[in-house]
């Protein structure tokens, strides 16, 4: 289906999750490690590369501050506006209207806390609203267990009459099971007509969006729904324990997509994998993995167990064991581990090795390159095919500033040296084992930075003697 008319997609981010009981804004509570309302952009990022949805607009409020901040780093094409104070749905809609000024199209309502929303959905609520020439249509859930959610009032004729939120509703009207998914489109300039006409007479005094869709009802405009059955794609988040049955439910679907798609994951039950990762065939994932955020990984690669990947590009064939790896990428035939750290854009070549308990701190570690074990390496540039001994250190902070420490290729970094930078070790140059090595080392040259060993003969029976000659209080 075609895009009918330029579309926008409000997400209402600002509500304060009081159900949460919590610190955190609700929306920011976490699936496999993506924030909830990171569901929903990565949802609306699909439609948004169809070229159905033109903008995207958060509503955020309570917790601006780190949802925006949150936004910026992880969507940057995503648009914010402020709701202050919040003063319920049909208020937070209203929010974005200086955002929409002269905005005649359709707009796509979505809630930051309902992560789960399959792209299908929207877009059979799309075809609705277009074949329907609707005014506004909502999707619907036919749902046995409807605590929490707003019911579907429907006259006669069938035909939807209004939606009471539960706290409002009497009891007859609790034994519906036709809910309100909280999703809706709509032609903006009619919404906000009847937003305008929105009041707080209900029992938490709020302005309900839901109202609005009442007020359309009654002044004779087009509204339309469509019905599902999907309860886990509409389900909203309020509490944490709808929190981790949504969870269950992701890490199930999710695990069952890359099994699909030529990826082998040992133990579904024990996986995390976020709606943004990539996946290549032949990979093989062990039990208890974590890949979040825009992690991507190429074919025919092994992730151990317990290893956590965060935002990571990780090339062909690389094989981690037991490793944490976040903003860094891997090339191929790389292998990595077990109790590797990489953190803050570590670039790490082609078929080298970092080995057990290793660390590294925004370095770029050649082709071929190895630290094979205990190490730390931060600001650092490691060059193709050099070999990092066991221990050693780059001494790379002053207490004030960060400092550089350059490696050439083919180099030789004896095992426990420390670098004090900034560093020049030229290529192919030697440093002996156990130094501290402060100055430039020229290419091919060997730097010994250490104490001279001294052999004193004999003198463990000296002082053997001297101990027995002497008067026990002198001991
Ligand atoms: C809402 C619907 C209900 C529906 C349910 C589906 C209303 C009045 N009720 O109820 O009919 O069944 O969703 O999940 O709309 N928000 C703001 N600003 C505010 C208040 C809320 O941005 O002032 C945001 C929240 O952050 C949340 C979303 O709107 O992401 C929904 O708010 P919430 O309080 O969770 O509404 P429900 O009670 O679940
Ligand atoms: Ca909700």
């Amino acid at each position: 289906m075609n895009n009918p008319t330029g579309m926008v997609a409000l997400v209402m981010a600002a509500g304060k999750g009081t159900r949460m009981g919590s610190a955190r804004p609700k929306v920011l509570h976490e699936i496999s490690g993506e924030p909830l309302l990171g569901f929903v952009l990565s949802t609306l990022g699909k439609l948004r590369k169809l070229g159905w949805i033109d903008r995207v607009i958060v509503i955020v409020g309570h917790g601006a501050e780190q949802v925006r901040n949150y936004l910026h780093h992880n969507w940057p094409w995503a648009e914010y506006v402020e709701q202050m104070p919040q003063l319920g749905t049909g208020h937070a809609v209203h929010a974005a209207a200086k955002a929409l000024e002269g905005f005649g199209g359709t707009v796509f309502i979505l809630s930051g806390d309902v992560p789960l929303l399959r792209v299908e959905l929207l877009q059979e609520l799309a075809e609705v609203h277009r074949t329907a020439d609707a005014q506004l249509t909502l999707l619907t859930v036919n749902n046995p267990t409807p605590d929490g959610y707003g019911r579907i009032l429907r006259g006669l004729d069938g035909k939807l009459s209004g939606i009471v939120e539960q706290r409002d509703a009497n009891s007859s009207q609790r034994a519906i099971s036709e809910i309100n998914a909280g999703i809706y489109l709509a032609q903006w300039p009619v919404l906000q007509e009847a937003l305008g006409m929105l009041g707080t007479a209900n029992d938490q005094g709020e302005y309900y969006l839901t109202d609005a869709i009442a007020h359309l009802v009654r002044a004779g405009q087009r509204v339309a729904t469509l019905e599902t059955n999907d309860i886990a794609a509409t389900a909203g988040i309020n509490t944490r324990t709808e929190l981790v049955a949504a969870s269950a439910e992701w890490r199930q679907r999710v695990c069952a997509y890359w099994l699909n798609r030529q990826v082998t994951i040992e133990d579904p039950a024990s996986t995390f994998i976020g709606p943004r990762v990539e996946i290549g065939p032949d990979t093989i994932l062990e039990p208890a993995v974590q890949l979040h955020g825009c992690t991507c990984i190429g074919a025919g690669c092994r992730i151990g167990s317990y290893t956590r990947l965060v935002d990571a590009l990780i090339g062909n064939e690389v094989l981690i064991r037991a490793s944490d790896i976040v903003e860094s990428q891997i090339g191929d035939g790389t292998t990595v581990g077990p109790f590797a750290r990489l953190r803050d854009h570590v670039v790490v070549g082609e078929k080298a090795r970092i080995g057990n308990f290793v660390e590294l701190k925004k370095v770029q570690f050649g082709d071929g390159a190895k630290a094979a074990h205990l190490t730390y390496l931060g600001d650092a540039q490691i060059g193709e095919l050099a070999n990092i001994g066991c221990g050693v250190v780059t001494c790379n902070y002053d207490g004030e500033r960060k400092h550089r420490t350059i490696i050439g290729p083919g180099a030789f970094i004896g095992t426990n040296n420390t670098l004090v930078a900034p560093l020049e070790i030229g290529q192919e140059a030697y440093t002996a084992a156990g130094s501290t090595i402060t100055e430039n080392v020229p290419a091919k040259a060997l730097a010994l930075g250490r104490a001279r060993q001294i052999i004193k003969e004999g003198w463990v029976m000296r002082r053997k003697n001297r101990l027995t000659t002497s008067r026990p209080s002198e001991v």
